[in-house]
């Protein structure tokens, strides 16, 4: 078990590649089941959640071949509708996206619930609602979803709560039903477009996406295609904001800008220097940044999944900022772990008041999930002394090389074996 040490102070200065989407990558692999011969993904970005989906894939009997780290052939032509009840599926959130692949695929799946980051409660009523209207049974039997259909046909759904995961994996269930589905309230983020790029490769009707009604009319069969993955609008946005709180001049590549709108603004609104061009952001903070506040929202509103980076970067601004998550308002694991580093953030009605500017000190901090971790690897770039960070695993669940990437840009930042007895302190909080 390894943790991340931190010697804060230490300017960040040049460029940084931005790689493949996780929430893309995570759902683009599920996806590929639906297809009758090869498909190959390039640009998949090399973290532990990628790996366990191919794992998978080679559980239900795909042959999975990885040509380099973040290219990969899957081959769906011996797949069976292996149940998955237990095991890998455990690991990651996304494992849903068998549910939806397996039903389109093979009109039934056994899939234990998902796990993932602790975010407060993750139901998925939506999806389940959406596979029952395409005309499937739905039981929860002592922790794994069944799925069993006669055939699916399509059907007019509406999402009472706009969900990345539902819309994808209705979308997955669709694309072979019999005859029209229409998804309306869907989710518009960059990640549900790039599986529907996919799909429609693989030869799938599909209109509308990036709006919030989406209209697919069911075929046959789908074929293998070649795919290439957009970048991580979610990675590019936590250097953007680990730029913004350390850095001298950043030149964050290959990244959408128009994906991270949102979050330039604010960044804008604080007093750090953008500029944008195709494919790169050159961010250049202000000498001493404004507070703002930020309110999540779906997209293209500000991105829960940077709610926790930003929190740390409003530490070093003058004056107080409100942090309000309204997609995940348990989402606020981090806060305790920032104040052990000095920050100056109290709790109110679900909000996080942050007031600034601090100087955030090293200590022993532990990463309860994936955007935790960033947000403390982030304070212990700005903080005075060491910082270790252990809970690891959540980090590389969804940042490909972190410390490899940040050492580039001058970061003093390494991992370390942890003794016995930090492994039993860890084991214990
Ligand atoms: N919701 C329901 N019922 C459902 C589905 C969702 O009530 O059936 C609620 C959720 O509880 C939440 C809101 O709807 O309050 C939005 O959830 P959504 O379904 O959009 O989230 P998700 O698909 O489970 C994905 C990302 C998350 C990201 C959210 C929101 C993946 C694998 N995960 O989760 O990413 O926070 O969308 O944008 O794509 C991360 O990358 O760190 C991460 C947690």
């Amino acid at each position: 078990m390894q943790k991340m040490v931190i010697e804060g102070g230490h300017k960040l200065n040049g460029k940084i590649r931005i790689s493949g989407a996780k929430n893309s990558a995570v759902a683009l692999l599920p996806a590929a089941i639906l297809a009758d011969s090869d498909v190959t993904i390039d640009g998949l970005p090399e973290i532990s959640d990628v790996y366990t989906l191919g794992d998978l894939l080679e559980e239900i009997g795909g042959t999975v071949n990885w040509e380099d780290n973040q290219t990969v052939h899957i081959d769906p032509a011996n797949m069976i509708a292996m149940p998955l009840p237990n095991g890998k599926v455990k690991k990651l959130r996304a494992s849903y996206y068998f549910m939806g692949a397996m039903l389109g695929k093979f009109n039934k799946a056994v899939i234990g619930l998902p796990g993932g980051c602790f975010l407060g409660p993750r139901p998925i009523d939506q999806h389940i609602k959406g596979f029952e209207a395409l005309g499937a049974e739905v039981t929860n039997e002592q922790g794994a979803i069944y799925l069993r259909a006669k055939e699916l046909r399509g059907a007019r759904i509406y999402l009472d709560v706009v969900s990345v995961g539902a819309t994808i994996n209705i979308m997955l269930a669709a694309v072979k039903a019999k005859g029209k589905t229409v998804i309306e309230n869907a989710a518009k983020e960059p990640e549900i477009i790039d599986v529907a790029t996919l799909l429609t490769s693989m030869g799938a009707k599909i209109k509308g996406v990036g709006t919030d009604v989406i209209r697919i009319e069911g075929v046959p069969t789908l074929n293998g295609c070649n795919h290439t993955i957009i970048p991580d609008r979610i990675e590019a946005g936590t250097y953007s904001i680990a730029a913004a709180a350390q850095g001298e001049q950043v030149l964050i590549d290959n990244v959408i800008p128009q994906h991270l709108e949102s979050v330039l603004a604010k960044l804008r609104e604080m007093g750090v220097s953008i500029e944008e061009s195709d494919e790169q952001l050159l961010i250049t903070p202000g000498k001493q940044l404004k507070s703002v506040d930020i309110k999540t929202l779906v997209y293209p509103g500000f991105p829960t999944d940077l709610q926790q980076p930003f929190t740390t970067l409003l530490t070093k601004a003058v004056n107080t900022g409100v942090v309000t998550d309204t997609i995940y308002s348990a989402r606020l694991k981090h806060i305790d772990e920032l104040r052990r580093m000095n920050a100056n953030i109290k709790v109110e009605g679900g909000s996080a008041i942050v007031s600034g500017p601090v100087q955030l000190e090293g200590a022993k901090v532990t990463a309860s999930d994936l955007r935790a971790g960033a947000s403390l690897v982030i304070a212990g770039l700005m903080a005075k002394g060491l910082t270790e960070l252990t809970g690891l695993e959540h980090v590389d669940r969804g940042y490909e090389k972190m410390t490899e990437k940040l050492t580039n840009l001058g970061a003093h930042i390494w991992r370390e074996e942890m003794t016995d007895q930090e492994i039993v302190q860890f084991q214990n909080s």
